[in-house]
């Protein structure tokens, strides 16, 4: 195979693939020298060791006599007045003429290319021309380098409606062999026969083509075969078929070049075989055909779809050493993976290095970052992004504004996101469903069921259609609010509508009965779900747990947690937090202790908060041992604490009289930047007075008031008549007014 590839980047004329008649002799004659070697290697050129065959010759009609004068007359008279309107000119032979003297005028006049023009088209005004009379105009202009022409009138054939379409395309293509020797003879005629076959999508017409003008030793240019490969590429079933085709094409002589592989990166990253592209990529480079940035950008779009981001910007890098740009599209598929696995930061420093390189960014590019702020909850950074579009002209569309509709939603900041969708009204920018469903959620769960419903009511007025999206969200907001009732007369409402509720819609049915207490219901209800179809999913089953964890029933749970691993559903840190709560609550802390461990024998990592319900209950039964026990467990599992943590483990230290260790630990806390709670201060203050470490208590309380946190009753009275005796009365009248001005405030809050 290797010297078979050799030999046609030898002899294969890379300018015109199509004049290579040598070309054959050529390895028609090597083969025969070393065909005692490798016989089976060039068992295709043996076959065509006679050479290719000859183009048929033209045979038409012979014209009577009759005939042959009435041709002679036309022919004369249109050379004659080349400047007349030919129909003015033919006029008086229109009456006796018939398809066949076309051919024969042709004959005459074939050299004059803007006569033979002109008078096929006065033809095509009369009648349909006969195929014939087409191919030998095709020919024609072909051999007048008016491949347009050609091209038009190939094409005319597969897309005018009164040509008869059902006609095989072999029919076409014989016609076309039998005119070329007489009437062209220039090979660029099959090429654009080829090209208008892809165009037209009849792509196995085309390599019955490519294979049948083998036979005459034309190969069909690379242009037009990448053509042919894109095409295929289109629809998942032809990219299946492309590396087939990459690889024949290429034995039968076809020289790819660096578009074509571009197509076969583009088409094997379809399929999902990015490692697959990813070695054609490679492999281009040790061929020695350039790299270039579509190359590069297709293969880094393929690795964003399957998520490989290591992979992603180890190609970014290389691009950028190889002095390649990035398109648009490659950096929105790359700044869209980031935000998709939480690395906004980084997604935004991708932006700014398209800026730095001179891109423009364009609305697209800064929606996919604006939304990938939004949904990481950094709304303000999003709003930093909107703003700097603005700044730069670009204007944001309806995704953009209801991205930001649904970060604030997000946030709770439901009066920001109306006034957003006012504004997307002022500017008379679509809002659609999506939008309407987004800001209906919010209001939603802002608990502000009454206006979600008037937009429901606005919406449909306005033509659009809501969904099971929508509907799900005014369920949800309706069982959140316990309106259990009201909720069930629209699920019959939607039900009526047609729609099929789906299993978010469940889940908050489910979710709503469960927060009521009414677990009877919620199981009742996740029966007749699965008899609709829809099968309980993780979400499901935690909601349920929790609803037996917080009842006190934890048997009930474990056999729920049991029947959801039968299903083979994976519990999530949620599920387990709602077991530990569950267990911790029951004060069945050794099975809360089995579960954690369970937890990561099954390698679900537990959090901050999981550690939390335990290390809560064991400080809160004065066992500082077994809290340290867990809290370490907690630093070895690589996880950090938060500030509940801290929280806890202060007030236990406190608690057990271990000032040294709380002293520690809140000053570990505050370097991470944590604050104290109110009831960490007091823990701490207290601990000092008893250990009689005043002055470490004063600090303390000072600060406490400086950050307006209210200490409680006791210590400002421990303080008051401390500055009392000391001679601070100022100071004790002050503490005097704080604290009734705080238990007053703690009092109506209360
Ligand atoms: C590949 O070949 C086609 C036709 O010969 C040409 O139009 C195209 O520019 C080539 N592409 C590259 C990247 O060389
Ligand atoms: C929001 O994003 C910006 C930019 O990445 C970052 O500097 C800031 O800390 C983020 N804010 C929050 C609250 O995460
Ligand atoms: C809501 O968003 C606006 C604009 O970002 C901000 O000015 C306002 O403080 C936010 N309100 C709340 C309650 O967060
Ligand atoms: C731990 O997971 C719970 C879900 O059960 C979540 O609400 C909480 O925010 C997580 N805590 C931390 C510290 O990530």
């Amino acid at each position: 195979m290797m010297m078979k590839k050799y030999k046609t980047t030898i002899f294969l004329p890379t300018r015109y693939p199509h004049y290579y008649h040598c070309q054959h002799m050529l390895s028609s004659f090597i083969c025969l020298l070393s065909s005692f070697h490798a016989a089976h290697s060039f068992r295709r050129n043996f076959s065509s060791s006679l050479g290719p065959r000859h183009f048929p010759d033209y045979s038409p009609k012979k014209p009577t006599i009759k005939d042959s004068q009435l041709v002679h007359n036309i022919c004369t008279t249109i050379k004659q007045r080349p400047f007349d309107p030919i129909q003015r000119v033919l006029k008086p032979f229109e009456s006796r003429f018939k398809s066949d003297h076309f051919i024969w005028v042709l004959m005459d006049i074939k050299d004059q290319y803007n006569l033979v023009l002109n008078f096929f088209h006065w033809l095509c005004l009369r009648r349909s021309p006969s195929l014939e009379a087409r191919c030998i105009v095709i020919q024609i202009s072909v051999a007048a380098k008016d491949p347009k022409m050609a091209h038009g009138l190939i094409h005319d054939f597969w897309t005018k409606p009164n040509v008869d379409a059902s006609l095989p395309f072999t029919l076409f293509m014989e016609k076309l062999i039998y005119t070329y020797k007489d009437w062209g003879s220039n090979p660029h005629v099959f090429d654009i026969f080829f090209q208008v076959l892809v165009q037209v999508g009849i792509l196995d017409g085309a390599k019955k083509l490519f294979y049948k003008m083998l036979n005459y030793g034309v190969v069909i240019s690379v242009d037009s075969c990448n053509m042919y490969l894109s095409q295929l590429s289109k629809n998942i079933d032809g990219c299946k078929t492309t590396p087939r085709i990459f690889s024949e094409f290429s034995e039968e002589g076809v020289k790819w070049n660096t578009t074509s592989h571009n197509i076969m990166i583009h088409a094997l990253c379809r399929m999902g075989k990015v490692k697959e592209a990813h070695n054609l990529l490679l492999q281009m480079e040790l061929r020695g055909y350039m790299c270039d940035a579509v190359s590069f950008s297709t293969m880094i779009n393929g690795y964003c779809q399957i998520g490989e981001y290591n992979v992603v910007l180890k190609l970014m890098d290389e691009m950028q050493i190889k002095g390649l740009k990035p398109n648009m599209f490659t950096l929105n598929s790359v700044i869209f993976l980031l935000c998709k696995i939480g690395k906004v930061a980084d997604a935004e420093k991708v932006l700014r290095e398209m800026i730095y390189q001179k891109i423009v960014p364009d609305k697209v590019v800064y929606t996919t970052l604006i939304d990938g702020f939004c949904k990481a909850g950094n709304v303000t950074a999003a709003y930093r992004l909107f703003e700097e579009m603005r700044r730069k002209n670009i204007f944001p569309d309806p995704v953009t504004y209801t991205a930001l509709i649904s970060g604030n939603c997000q946030k709770g900041n439901i009066s920001e996101a109306y006034s957003l969708f006012l504004e997307m009204r002022n500017r008379e920018m679509e809002v659609d469903e999506v939008t309407y469903t987004v800001l209906i959620d919010g209001y939603c769960k802002d608990g502000q069921i009454k206006e979600a419903f008037s937009l429901h009511n606005q919406m449909v007025r306005m033509g659009l259609t809501p969904n099971i999206v929508t509907y799900t969200a005014l369920v949800d907001g309706l069982c959140k609010q316990g309106e259990m009732d009201t909720a069930n007369e629209l699920l019959l409402e939607i039900c009526a509508k047609g729609l099929k509720l789906n299993i978010c819609t469940y889940n908050s049915l489910v979710n709503g009965l469960c927060k009521l207490g009414n677990i009877v219901q919620a199981i009742k209800l996740v029966e007749d779900m699965e008899v609709a179809g829809i099968y309980p999913d993780t979400y499901t089953y935690t909601t349920l747990m929790d609803a037996y964890c917080k009842a006190g029933d934890m048997d009930k749970a474990h056999e729920l947690l049991r029947r959801m691993l039968d299903k083979g559903l994976q519990p999530t840190v949620v599920t387990f937090n709602v077991l530990m709560n569950g267990f911790c609550m029951a004060g069945m802390l050794e099975d809360g202790k089995r579960l954690l461990k369970w937890m990561l024998e099954k390698g679900i990592m537990p959090n901050a908060t999981t550690y939390n319900s335990l290390m809560k209950q064991y400080s809160i039964r004065n066992d500082m041992h077994a809290t340290t026990e867990i809290y370490r467990g907690l630093l070895g599992e690589g996880l950090s604490p938060n500030a509940n943590t801290y929280d806890i483990l202060i007030r236990g230290h406190c608690k057990a009289r271990n000032m040294k260790e709380a002293w520690f630990l809140h000053k570990e806390m505050v370097e991470k930047g944590y604050d104290l709670s109110v009831n960490a201060y007091n823990a701490l203050i207290k601990g000092f007075i008893k250990r009689k470490r005043i002055q470490e208590a004063k600090t303390l309380f000072d600060e406490m008031r400086k950050k307006g946190l209210a200490a409680d009753r006791e210590l400002y009275g421990i303080f008051m008549d401390m500055n009392y005796h000391e001679g601070n009365l100022d100071l004790t009248l002050e503490l005097c007014d704080e604290a009734l001005e705080k238990s007053i405030v703690d009092k109506t809050g209360k």
